[in-house]
């Protein structure tokens, strides 16, 4: 990228430095490029409307057609001059197109204002992010229902405060997962389904007095609609904080999928292993297998957070219509979309390849006491009031863990001590299969549940529409 133009070396200096300074601090070309493509899309459905509404004769079309056609070529081959001087992305391009082929590059800009031209941009840029992040929510939910059809029957303590609760199947809690990555994916097509309206047309707040057809540049982008209010047209950038909300909602659960990664793959816990391609080493400890890509995640939800609240604090108290304020709405929603759609990526990468180890959930399940609700369920079916079996069962915990005795271990006797109405077969309560099969209805964590539940969300993600037909 130029330098800014300054036009002389000599006298006042301190202006001259000023102007420049504020030329760069102005302009937005360092981070708007990225919008170029869609730009250029938006300019040829205008160019094609003021075409149709005799607005440009057939040759002055087919030379703006021709001539975006050949920056999106530059642009794509990485030889186009972008200038500081020409401030933003729309500038660049319509400096270039005119500088290309001549005065027909100078009524590209009939009917139009920068301030719908970014409008539309975002949107359609936005748009087809959204499609390429569902894609890879899609891919991670995928790989979490698949894990929790391999490991429905696979044991594991559940736990409430991180303490030892009751047991639960690793399959149960793979799709508890994927319900928060479902609700996502729910209000990211929301999200797409309402910033999916057309703001061209609008111009620079009050519309614009050419015979201009907004229905015919709406169809020809893809929206769903004209925006029906110009002022509103101009200035709405809801689209990009509700997008945002949805980002930070993900990450906000990645960031939990995160943190239980990073705990399961400690040698405390031991629960599970990632393959060692996400893991990094330790320069000085050879030990060291590091949990990075979660660890990373967890990190890089609090930025999306962020973003979410400079976009709110960026919009509020804003008075109708366009403000150069607006300009400051791309760099957190690119971020946000770079980190999401990255963060899913390796996430959707690093599921499958998750490896468990059921021996050491199982033992983990085995010493927490895991199955004493059961054991007071038992003494209910029995005829004890529950808060009586509470009692009851708590002072059996409590000697197990004196004497360092799983309520498993106890023999008959030892439990009979406790209460005289346990019987033999208060063994096929306290083992974990039981605890878990137990829990057969519907939302449970019963392995045969959770087989059904696994198939039923294979289902629906398969009848999932991409969100661009939703
Ligand atoms: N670069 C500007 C932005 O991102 C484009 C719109 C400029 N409009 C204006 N009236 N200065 O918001």
């Amino acid at each position: 990228m130029d330098k800014p133009q300054t036009s002389t070396l000599w006298g006042g200096r301190f202006s001259e430095s000023t102007d420049a300074f504020v030329q760069r601090f102005t302009a937005s070309v360092q981070f708007d490029r990225r919008l170029a493509l869609h730009d250029i899309r938006g300019s040829l459905a205008h160019a094609a409307m003021l075409a149709r509404a005799g607005l440009l004769d057939a040759d002055e079309h087919a030379a703006i057609v021709a001539g975006l056609e050949e920056i999106r070529r530059e642009i794509g081959e990485d030889r186009f001059e972008w200038s500081v001087g020409l401030e933003d992305v729309h500038m660049n391009i319509e400096a270039r197109l005119t500088a290309r082929i001549g005065v027909a590059g100078k009524k590209l800009h009939t009917g139009r204002s920068r301030n719908d031209q970014v409008a539309t941009d975002v949107r359609l840029y936005l748009r087809d992010a959204i499609d390429a992040i569902a894609a890879e929510l899609t891919r991670l939910q995928r790989a979490l229902v698949g894990l929790a059809a391999r490991e429905a029957a696979t044991i594991m303590p559940g736990f409430t405060h991180l303490q030892t609760a009751q047991p639960v199947t690793f399959g149960h809690h793979m799709l508890a997962w994927n319900e928060m990555l479902e609700r996502d994916h729910g209000r990211l097509v929301d999200c797409r389904a309402r910033l999916n309206v057309s703001p061209l047309g609008a111009a620079a707040l009050a519309g614009t007095s050419y015979p201009i057809d907004r229905e015919y540049t709406a169809a020809e982008l893809g929206f769903a609609a004209p925006a029906r209010n110009s002022l509103d047209a101009v200035s709405d950038r809801d689209f990009a904080i509700e997008f945002c909300a949805f980002a930070a909602l993900l990450m906000t659960h990645l960031s939990r999928f995160s943190e239980e990664l990073v705990l399961w793959t400690s040698a405390q816990f031991g629960f599970v292993n990632l393959p060692d391609r996400f893991c990094t080493g330790s320069s000085i400890m050879p030990q060291k297998k590091n949990p990075d890509v979660p660890e990373l995640v967890r990190g890089k939800s609090g930025r999306v957070a962020g973003h979410l609240m400079s976009l709110l604090m960026l919009m509020k108290s804003q008075p109708l219509a366009y403000n150069k304020d607006n300009q400051e709405d791309k760099e957190p929603l690119f971020d946000t979309i770079d980190t999401v759609r990255d963060a899913l990526h390796a996430f959707a990468d690093m599921m499958p390849a998750l490896t468990v180890n059921a021996p050491a959930m199982r033992e983990s399940a085995r010493r927490g006491f895991a199955t004493a609700t059961d054991l007071a369920d038992y003494l209910v079916r029995k005829g004890m009031a529950f808060r009586d079996a509470h009692e009851v069962v708590g002072k059996a915990v409590a000697a197990g863990v004196a004497s360092g005795t799983d309520l498993a271990d106890m023999s008959l006797e030892t439990l009979q001590g406790f209460s005289a109405t346990i019987g033999p077969d208060v063994f096929a309560v306290l083992s974990l299969e039981g605890s878990v099969n137990a829990r057969d209805h519907l939302g449970g964590t019963a392995p045969r549940r959770v087989a059904l539940a696994a198939a039923d969300a294979l289902e629906r993600l398969d009848a999932r529409a991409s969100p661009r037909d939703a």
